[in-house]
């Protein structure tokens, strides 16, 4: 069913697409934000990205996850609020919420209000006594959380994935910063972050055998042709993700391998042969990096747990009064 409000959330979400598109096409380094990869294709997409071989932040994380649940749960404490940010299918949450069972409410935050209701109505099923209150809103803007009526001892927030990377530091900082602000004093934030490595590790993630990330990275080229009426011909531009080791990060790019006029809608924009669109950064952090930016936001590093091969990490903070 669609509301007024439904057609309104969709209508600024096509005119954000058409205005940061044409903004980021317009500029000496062309760039497209990694957000629009996330159509129904893409999500479809990303999700099969998480079960490839190469790409093991997902099944690292989770992994570290079990093996230190009983301390998570310890620092979660009784009587939390937990509140997970970009919650999707919750599938890591499931972890925490199968052992917390004191746990005074969890509130799920995910822009897909479709999504994020099939996926409380699940857990409903699965956590009967639990309460959930779902808010269907962007987690990087200032929040109102639907807390009426409950009575916690303190906040967590939960952000899972290392999504965090997908930042730029000083944004990564500054969305650390709100979330500072969301949990208050006595609050804490649990939060997976991917490490500095090997870059064949890194890069043979991004550049998996089967195609996948490639076909994600593409597919944004189809959700702007088919949105904004552009003619992108997705046989003319290539995947590209490299490791840019002096500032720590994945870059992806789609190249363009012939020189060529694109449209968009009324605007034209020509490449010359080689001439990529930037689509996404992934930082990859040194605990140390990592723990300087927490406190820069208000937390303290109180707990980091890593696999034996020090692929992954998950921080536990608490707010630093
Ligand atoms: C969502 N995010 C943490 C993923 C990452 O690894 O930066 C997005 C991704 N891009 C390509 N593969 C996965």
């Amino acid at each position: 069913m669609s509301s007024a409000t439904d057609c309104l959330e969709v209508g600024t979400a096509q005119a954000s697409l058409h205005s940061d598109v044409i903004s980021g096409l317009s500029q000496p380094q062309k760039t497209i934000p990694s957000k629009y990869f996330y159509d129904e294709r893409g999500s479809q997409l990303f999700d099969e990205i998480t079960t490839l071989p190469e790409y093991y932040p997902t099944r690292t994380e989770e992994a570290i996850m079990r093996k230190f649940a009983p301390d998570i749960i310890n620092l979660i404490g009784p009587d939390a609020l937990l509140i997970e940010l970009g919650s999707g299918s919750s599938t890591k949450t499931r972890i925490l919420l199968d052992r917390l069972t004191t746990l005074k409410a969890y509130v799920p935050i995910d822009i897909s209000s479709e999504f994020l209701e099939a996926t409380a109505e699940r857990l409903r099923d699965r956590y009967p006594h639990l309460t959930i209150r779902p808010l269907a809103e962007d987690y990087t803007k200032e929040l109102w959380l639907p807390t009426e009526g409950l009575s916690y001892d303190r906040k967590v927030a939960f952000y899972p994935g290392s999504t965090i990377g997908n930042f730029d530091p000083d944004d990564a900082r500054d969305f650390m910063r709100r979330v500072r602000v969301m949990v208050g004093d006595k609050g804490g934030f649990l939060i997976g972050v991917d490490l500095v490595k090997d870059p064949r590790i890194l890069e043979a993630a991004y550049n998996d055998s089967k195609g996948v990330t490639a076909e994600f990275n593409l597919n944004l080229l189809n959700r702007i042709n088919r949105e904004l009426d552009a003619n992108f011909d997705l046989t003319a531009f290539e995947h590209r993700a490299v490791y840019n080791e002096q500032e720590s990060r994945i870059e992806m790019h789609l190249v363009s391998t012939i020189e060529q006029l694109v449209s968009v809608g009324n605007s034209e924009f020509e490449f010359a042969e080689g001439e990529y669109i930037y689509t996404e950064s992934s930082y990859k952090y040194t605990v140390d990096d990592f723990a300087s930016m927490a406190e820069a936001a208000g937390f303290r590093l109180t707990h980091t747990w890593t696999d034996d091969a020090r692929l992954f990490s998950t921080h536990f903070l608490d707010s630093n009064l």
